[in-house]
């Protein structure tokens, strides 16, 4: 495994291996991985010849400066665990690497019918900057997959959405999410909940469990207003249990019009804000 921090190194090696008829699986991150970027990882591994891991913490989709000060860095950790896992390259740039000085051209690409709700209002130029930071990523590994987890769910149909808009030749590969034995969605964000609140998280993926279990008993409001009823337990504060096509990430009234139907949640606890969805229902043949 080879660490490279520049564009031109990664890319003298990139050249290389595609010449040698390689393929190339990229997974982009932020680093603090754990088991949940594994996932990914095994998956890139399983598909591509050779496992490209970004790790940036992209400055440009953090609408708190304190949310990007306090983000977990350690590289270090995460190297070793990439190594373990036989991730072959890792790509940890610098900012100006990633964003030269002299500026980047636009992405030409329009998002704002999938920002209407959920992550989008409560994140305000969010989507914008994952745009701009996996766009500029995949201008410069060229990968034939890339690999995104299904934890956020608004982000990989974001990127989805760029693939297609934009023809790049990158397929989007999506990860299911994985989870805590109690059920809690592995995030980075997990190290920073206190062990008493730690232990009540897996409120969330019961409620997600339950809708699902119910989504044929009750009508969406009911549904929807019941979750947010379960989660409304100290010390968890909802912002968002919706429940949306999972195409257009539009709210939906009647389920048997749609074939892709997902529920998504946003909840602090305490300090942390954690995201979390559950597929509710799943009836096309060509995404998961
Ligand atoms: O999901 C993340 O970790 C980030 O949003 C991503 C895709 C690496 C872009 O910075």
């Amino acid at each position: 495994m080879h660490i490279y921090k520049t564009v031109r190194g990664l890319q003298n090696r990139l050249d290389q291996l595609k010449k040698e008829g390689k393929t190339i699986g990229f997974v982009p991150t932020m680093g603090a991985l754990h088991q949940g970027h594994m996932s990914l990882v095994n998956s890139a591994n399983e598909k591509a010849d050779i496992t490209v891991v970004s790790i940036f913490v992209n400055p440009t989709q953090f609408n708190e400066k304190s949310d990007l000060d306090k983000y977990p860095r350690t590289l270090e950790k995460d190297a070793a665990l990439l190594k373990s896992n036989h991730c072959d390259i890792i790509f940890a740039p610098s900012e100006t690497q990633i964003y030269p000085k002299d500026g980047l051209p636009k992405v030409g690409l329009d998002i704002t019918h999938l920002i209407q709700s959920m992550e989008g209002p409560n994140r305000p130029g969010h989507f914008e900057g994952v745009v701009q930071v996996v766009h500029r990523l995949l201008s410069i590994v060229g990968p034939d997959y890339l690999f995104m987890g299904q934890k956020d769910f608004q982000q990989f149909t974001i990127i989805g959405h760029m693939l297609k808009k934009l023809k790049l030749k990158t397929k989007l590969i999506v990860c299911e999410i994985i989870r805590e034995k109690d059920g809690l969605a592995m995030s980075s964000r997990n190290v920073r909940l206190t062990p008493a609140i730690r232990k009540k998280c897996s409120l969330l993926y019961e409620t997600l469990t339950w809708c699902k279990a119910n989504l044929n008993k009750y009508s969406i409001k009911t549904l929807e207003k019941k979750a947010l009823e379960k989660l409304s337990q100290k010390p968890f504060k909802t912002e968002y249990y919706k429940i949306v096509d999972g195409y257009d990430l539009m709210p939906i009234s009647d389920i048997s019009n749609h074939k892709y139907i997902v529920a998504c949640t946003a909840v602090w606890a305490g300090k942390v804000r954690l995201i979390d969805n559950m597929i509710l229902k799943n009836v096309s043949s060509n995404k998961k």
